[in-house]
């Protein structure tokens, strides 16, 4: 058969597959989720408290192991191979756990050496830290003395360098001062134009509406819906996403459910 533009689809980077994860304790924390994100492609997973998002990303980390389904990365199974998979990806936390006695500089030349980068110089080190926002000052202090959104700037220099075609980020703007989470989501921006695939939980509904391809929303382990940008251009997702959180859905006259709603 012959192949047209409109007949390739492009392989993903990230997929989840029928991802579920009970918890010891009997908690289903994430029932059958089902995604794709492809290179060059952000997708938001909103969500609130407990709705399952950074099981989610720690299943395609290795942090956790999956009860069902698999997490691939570059096609690799994130579970079976872990460290093939992880060559392949960047990781962001809410609370970046880095080196407390390192400076930035020494955290970045071991996290990005570990991550199997060793030909950067100084002045890409720097050029990396700048990109992020952190002040020329702090680059050679310990980062027991930085804010919480300085150590955050610090592990996105580093998954920067680490150049991973996937990206993952759990809440990645939720330490960050206002001007520097405006700097971040251009930040992301700039990364998908270069063709990340980038996987993102986050509470801010606003951003995620911007930014992102598709949006997904969460709850209880559910993903109760999945839109591309195309189908929110003037919907107010807000008001969406109370919406389905209310669970709403099923009988709602609500004209924005409606339209939406799968014909
Ligand atoms: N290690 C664990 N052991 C048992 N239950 C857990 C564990 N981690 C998370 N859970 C439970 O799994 C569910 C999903 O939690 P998760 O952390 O994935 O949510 P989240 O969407 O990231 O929430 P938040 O927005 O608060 O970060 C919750 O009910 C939580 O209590
Ligand atoms: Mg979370």
């Amino acid at each position: 058969m012959e192949h047209t533009e409109s007949n390739i689809t492009p392989a993903p980077m990230l997929e989840a597959r029928n991802l579920t994860k009970v918890y010891e304790d009997g908690i289903k924390a994430l029932d059958n989720l089902n995604l794709k994100v492809e290179p060059g492609k952000i997708f938001a997973m909103l969500g609130g408290n407990g709705a399952g998002k950074t099981t989610a990303i720690n299943l395609f980390l290795d942090f956790i192991q999956p009860t069902e389904g698999m997490a691939l990365i570059n096609g690799i199974n994130a579970n079976k191979e872990p460290l093939e998979a992880k060559k392949h990806v960047a990781f962001v936390s809410e609370n970046v756990q880095l080196y407390p006695n390192f400076t930035a500089m020494q955290n970045v030349d071991f996290f990005v050496r570990l991550g199997g980068k060793t030909h950067y110089s100084r002045e890409q080190y720097e050029a990396a830290l700048h990109r992020v926002g952190l002040q020329s000052s702090a680059f050679d202090k310990k980062l027991k003395d930085f804010s919480k959104g300085m150590r955050q700037k610090t592990g996105i220099a580093i998954a920067i360098l680490k150049d991973a075609p996937a990206i993952l980020l759990d809440e990645p703007t939720s330490g960050l001062d206002p001007k520097a989470g405006i700097e971040f989501i251009r930040l992301i921006g700039e990364l998908r134009n270069e063709g990340k695939a980038i996987l993102m939980s986050t509470h801010d509904i606003f951003r995620a509406k911007e930014i992102s391809d598709h949006v997904g929303i969460l709850n209880n382990g559910i993903l109760m819906a999945e839109h591309s940008s195309d189908d929110l251009r003037g919907v107010d997702l807000e008001n969406l996403y109370v919406e389905y959180m209310a669970g709403y859905m099923e009988h709602t006259e609500s004209p924005i459910a409606n339209a939406l709603k799968p014909s």
